[in-house]
């Protein structure tokens, strides 16, 4: 801490109250609105996690299917949005990138109602992502199959392909492991939008935003080409070695709150377990996990005391390498999950929240001339 209470990058600060998500990162747990990410993850549907975020409780069955059902009915995209995906995909514009343009047009045709607006913009995030997706490698896209579950359907929409239980169980997983995360930069991002009493859209594509960071969602492509780059577990020591030597920053390891292994990382890497051993191949696994030994070995030598750990993102680029993604779509499909999260923080935000706005210790010049005179 420096003098007047100023803490660079508001670390430690408590900036909100919330019932969402607990972060303790000295032992390494997450609880999400009162259940365990262990627990929780594998094992809920990504709606009924979305529903206990939202009400603050487990749907009933009934509830669950009406959930699902209205939000696959929002699936489709206005028109304006699919036109400018169209327009931005000869271009490559980066997935992210269109995400966010694209985010931007949802208030168009919807409801003034926030509950309607969330579930809205909840539902057609996947529907960006992966329309997108199909655009900028030439196809067309493929409409929303309201009897499919938000996981599955997305995939579906990515390859036109029913996606098998294990894959689409093993994105449910993924989605439901990182939906909520505290008051991480793109959630605060969000709250500090709807706490000057903006809308839910302008909180979601500001999140959005902070999301793409490297330093924040935008871990894991790099790291996965990471792990490519070093192919066999023998290189691991010489590579790592070298990029540390150089001052680069490992990409999924080190986490502001985690001092210890992020609990979502072991999720991830259960999860990315079974998906890979129904797949019959688990060399990229096995490498994975070798690369994070050497890694966290290898940052202990490097940033003695620094506790720098391997975080959420390493396993997410197994995980969703796994399940047949490419590496653009890793942060878009992080987006797709932290979307409940951010709206959920926004509902309380609205509920609880006073404007946001801290202040900042001037460390400029002062006037040095007279009442009046610019002084130059
Ligand atoms: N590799 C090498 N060194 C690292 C790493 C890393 N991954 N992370 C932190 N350090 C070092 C820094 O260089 C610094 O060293 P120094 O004091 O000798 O200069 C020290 O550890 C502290 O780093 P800070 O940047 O102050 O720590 P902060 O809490 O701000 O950083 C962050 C957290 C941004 C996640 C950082 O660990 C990082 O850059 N990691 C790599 C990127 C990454 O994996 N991002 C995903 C985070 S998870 C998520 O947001 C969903």
């Amino acid at each position: 801490m420096q003098e007047n209470g100023y803490k660079p990058g508001l670390e430690g600060v408590v900036a909100a109250e919330t019932r969402l998500s607990h972060v303790d990162g000295q032992r390494g747990e997450l609880i999400i609105a009162g259940q365990r990410v262990e627990a929780l993850a594998p094992q809920a549907s990504f709606e009924a996690v979305v529903f206990l975020l939202w009400n603050g409780r487990f749907p009933t069955p009934s509830e669950e299917a009406e959930f699902v059902a209205d939000l696959a009915s929002r699936r489709q995209l206005p028109a304006a949005t699919m036109q400018l995906l169209t327009a931005v995909a000869p271009q490559q514009t980066p997935p992210m990138d269109a995400l966010r343009m694209a985010a931007a047009t949802l208030d168009l045709d919807s409801p003034t109602d926030n509950r309607a607006l969330a579930t809205t913009l909840l539902a057609r995030m996947p529907t960006i992502v992966a329309a997108y997706d199909r655009l900028r490698h030439g196809q067309q896209p493929i409409p929303p199959d309201p009897a499919l579950g938000h996981a599955a359907n997305y995939l579906q929409m990515l390859d036109g392909k029913r996606p098998s239980a294990a894959r689409s169980r093993a994105l449910e997983t993924y989605l439901n492991t990182v939906v909520d995360h505290s008051l991480n930069a793109s959630t605060f991002t969000a709250r500090v939008i709807i706490a000057t009493q903006s809308d839910m859209v302008s909180a979601i594509v500001g999140a959005i935003g902070a999301l793409k960071g490297p330093l924040h969602g935008g871990a894991p492509g790099p790291a996965l080409d990471m792990v490519f780059e070093i192919g066999t577990l023998d290189r691991a020591e010489p590579y790592l070695r070298q990029k540390l030597e150089a001052g680069e920053r490992l990409m999924g390891f080190g986490h502001r709150v985690y001092k210890v292994r992020d609990p979502r990382a072991e999720v991830l890497a259960i999860a990315a377990e079974h998906l890979f051993e129904a797949d019959g191949d688990k060399r990229l696994y096995e490498l994975v996990k070798g690369v994070e030994k050497t890694a966290v070995s290898l940052l202990a030598e490097y940033k003695p005391g620094r506790n720098l750990q391997t975080n959420v993102e390493f396993y997410t680029a197994l995980l969703l390498n796994g399940i047949g993604l490419e590496t653009a779509l890793f942060t878009p499909t992080f987006a797709i999950g932290r979307t409940a999260g951010w709206i959920a923080h926004c509902f309380e935000q609205l509920e609880n929240g006073r404007l946001i706005r801290p202040s900042a210790r001037y460390v400029g010049a002062y006037p040095t001339v007279n009442e009046g005179t610019i002084s130059r």
